[in-house]
């Protein structure tokens, strides 16, 4: 089988790590990729959102599967887009473009858990039409305040605050002042809901879905969850204090309603579906679907699936994911995210990464890294995840932080306490 995967994180390179394993893969491809998927893979220089170029490629290659890892091509209906003759026979692991929307529009997200009784945050819309009701909304709500732009706002669209005055002018901001440009077009207001984050990953071919791992991300730049928010900067599998009876209850109440509600409303969904989760005194309540898998969630959470992904993503094609068997590592898996100096803000590129082969008994993910001039060489934020196995987080961070220690680059930064709340 040939396949192709789309993206350049960390993610797509678990993806890549985990697909070449299979003794069902006959070549890969990760477009573009990074210098950690060249190594495993052929990296192709294509747009993840260009799909002509993409279907171009395909053919000639004779693709069977393209794995799509970033939300983009999803929200911009790549799977709708290889739905045409010429291209039907691939099998597109993502949801259609109606199925995307539910990462694309906050809004639409909160009405499609009201109408499948999935638990979330209690909610209003408003555009600039109705910014003034929006306002008077807040008033009857209790600090902290939640504003959510409805649609992709490279994860910076929500704001939390505990002001009143300042909630409200926020409000304005986004809806009329164009804060987060055509995203903040509508405002989701929502309950403050205390409580400790976790997310969980559900792989669906349509029909049936398998649960993946569970995990728990660090998106804060800073130490103790504090500063600016990042794509993330490490990440925890499984989450201690997810238990039997937690994940029970999230089956029942939020996955099996999710996916139900997709065959109810004619929603194409042959893909991940990522759950962001605030439990409340140990009940669920869904803060955000994402469309695909999480960076760097993925990094822990393929890592420990030891049964053939490629061959669990093949059966979506006849909706036949009921057939396989999943088989999951007891063990835990942490990942640390080695970001760049500056990172979420301004920072360089092309710094040379040393370190990379004195790193033992742990798993190095490339995100932003390239090869220049022979040597690997930062090319964005996040740039190397180092995942590592143990008996329990503990363990598996003290290897993983052992191993980030041979790293180097200049101005390299990492956060050294992931895990620390738990
Ligand atoms: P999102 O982009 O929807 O994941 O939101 C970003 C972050 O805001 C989440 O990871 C939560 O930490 C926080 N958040 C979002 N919605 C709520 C809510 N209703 N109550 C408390 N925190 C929230
Ligand atoms: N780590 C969070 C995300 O991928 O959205």
């Amino acid at each position: 089988m040939n396949v192709l995967i789309l993206g350049s994180g960390g993610r797509e390179h678990a993806f890549a790590h985990a697909i070449e394993k299979s003794e069902l893969l006959t070549q890969l491809y990760v477009a573009p990729g990074n210098a950690g998927t060249a190594a495993i893979a052929t990296n192709v220089d294509l747009g993840v959102t260009d799909f002509d170029a993409i279907k171009e490629f395909s053919l000639k290659n004779d693709i069977n599967m393209i794995v799509v890892g970033p939300e983009a091509p999803l929200v911009a209906g790549i799977y709708d887009y290889f739905q045409q003759e010429e291209t039907s026979h691939i099998n597109v692991i993502g949801p259609s473009k109606k199925g995307a929307v539910l990462e694309g529009s906050k809004e639409f997200a909160k009405e499609f858990m009201q109408r499948n009784g999935v638990p979330t945050a209690a909610y209003s819309s408003f555009t600039a039409q109705t910014v003034e009701d929006g306002k008077r909304f807040l008033e009857t709500l209790k600090a902290p305040y939640v504003l959510k732009a409805d649609g992709l706002a490279g994860g910076k669209g929500v704001l939390i605050i505990k002001d009143l005055k300042e909630a409200q002018d926020n409000l304005e901001e986004m809806l009329v002042g164009g804060k987060f440009g055509e995203a903040s077009n509508k405002v989701v207001i929502e309950e403050f809901l205390d409580g400790i984050e976790m997310s969980v990953f559900v792989m669906t071919d349509g029909e049936n879905y398998k649960i993946l791992p569970n995990a728990k991300d660090y998106k804060r730049i800073g130490e103790g969850d504090t500063g600016l928010n990042t794509g993330g900067m490490g990440a925890v599998s499984p989450v201690p204090f997810a238990d039997h009876i937690l994940m029970e209850k999230v089956e029942q109440r939020i996955i099996q309603p999710t996916i139900s509600g997709f065959k109810k409303e004619s929603i194409t969904y042959k893909g991940f579906v990522f759950i962001g989760l605030m439990i409340v005194n140990q009940e669920p309540y869904v803060i955000e679907y994402n469309v695909r898998m999480g960076d760097p969630e993925t990094e822990v959470v393929l890592p420990r699936i030891k049964s053939d992904l490629l061959r669990h993503l093949s059966a979506f094609a006849k909706a036949e994911l009921n057939k396989e068997q999943l088989e999951i590592d007891s063990r835990s898996a942490t990942t640390v995210m080695c970001v760049s100096g500056g990172y979420p803000e301004a920072y360089e590129k092309g710094k040379v990464i040393t370190g990379i082969n004195e790193v033992e008994d742990s798993i190095v993910f490339h995100a932003g890294t390239t090869v220049k001039d022979g040597a690997v060489v930062t090319n964005g934020g996040r740039v190397i995840a180092v995942t590592s196995y143990g008996e329990d987080f503990k363990q598996a961070l003290k290897k993983s932080y052992q191993n980030v220690k041979q790293l180097q680059f200049d101005k390299m930064y990492y956060r050294s306490d992931i895990g620390f709340d738990l």
